[in-house]
């Protein structure tokens, strides 16, 4: 797809599938808005994506520090004139027993996977009510489908997203904005280094199954593609994603399956 003159926001662009995705529409001629915490991040896939990209908009932004992102839509506004696309990506995911848990990291992961992401979509709505188009694009994960042993408020907060963006999607059918659900499996990036232990520091290593994953880059082809067909829901990954259709059909295979690896965990 040729997207000069085509305003795609991408949370979550410093790292892993944003950046991919941001370098993937970077050849495609987009207008790029590149947002997460980590300025000097953003700022060097920038430097990747402006040679191709029509222009290009570093604007950091927390997903915990969630109250207001009025500014931030206001700059977009201001710099590209429409946001047609806004790519939900950024998150962090979660290596620690429900037991061990505290709730302040409990909250710590609904606050930016689900209240942030949700609050800069809500941030955003007006402007596209306004366009009478728009296109959400949430990237949830597997574990939005079924719960995983040391994933409890990670599988929770991406299970919210779906039923909060299935909603919108109905809400704004009738003002041209569409909403596409990414379900990725297991994508090699740093998500399992940045992921939280119950003291809520980071797991620092990467976890064998990530190291396993499809690479950021053909998860970000996919993820195009999906975008491309108007798709509502898509799986994205290798031979994992067959989880979600075993939990859906064979419901007492995916409890064997769950209660096998919780042994070996
Ligand atoms: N990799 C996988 O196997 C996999 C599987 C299923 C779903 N996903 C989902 O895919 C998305 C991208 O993950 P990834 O695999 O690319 O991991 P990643 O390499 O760790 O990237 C995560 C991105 O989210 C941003 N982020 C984290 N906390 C943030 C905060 N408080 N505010 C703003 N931005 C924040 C990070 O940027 P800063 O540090 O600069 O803020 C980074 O750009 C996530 O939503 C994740 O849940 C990934």
């Amino acid at each position: 797809m040729k997207t000069t003159h085509t305003t795609i926001w991408i949370t979550g662009a410093s790292s892993g599938i944003g950046r991919a995705l941001a370098l993937h529409y970077a050849l495609s001629g987009a207008r790029l808005v590149l947002s997460s915490r980590n300025r000097e991040a953003l700022r060097e896939v920038e430097e990747q994506c402006k040679p191709h990209a029509t222009d290009v908009l570093v604007l950091p932004l927390d997903l915990e520090d969630n109250s207001d992102y009025s500014d931030a839509v206001q700059k977009v506004v201001a710099a590209f004139g429409t946001i047609d696309f806004l790519i939900l990506n950024g998150g962090i995911s979660q290596r620690s027993k429900v037991i061990e848990t505290p709730a302040a990291v409990e909250r710590q992961l609904m606050e930016i996977n689900y209240f942030g992401t949700v609050a800069l979509a809500k941030a955003v709505l007006p402007e596209m009510i306004r366009q009478q188009r728009g296109h959400l694009v949430v990237v949830s994960s597997i574990v939005g489908k079924f719960g995983w042993p040391l994933r409890s408020s990670y599988s929770a907060a991406k299970h919210a997203l779906h039923g909060y963006f299935e909603t919108l999607r109905a809400e704004h059918y009738h003002d041209n904005i569409f909403v596409t659900m990414i379900l990725p499996g297991r994508v090699n990036t740093n998500i399992s280094f940045h992921s939280l232990k119950a003291d809520g520091s980071s797991h620092g290593k990467m976890d064998a199954g990530q190291a396993g994953g499809i690479s950021a880059e053909a998860c970000a082809r996919q993820i195009a593609k999906a975008i491309n067909k108007k798709k509502k829901e898509k799986l994205i990954g290798g031979t994992e994603i067959v989880m979600a259709r075993i939990r859906r059909w064979l419901p007492a295979l995916y409890y064997t399956l769950v209660n096998k690896k919780i042994q070996q965990t």
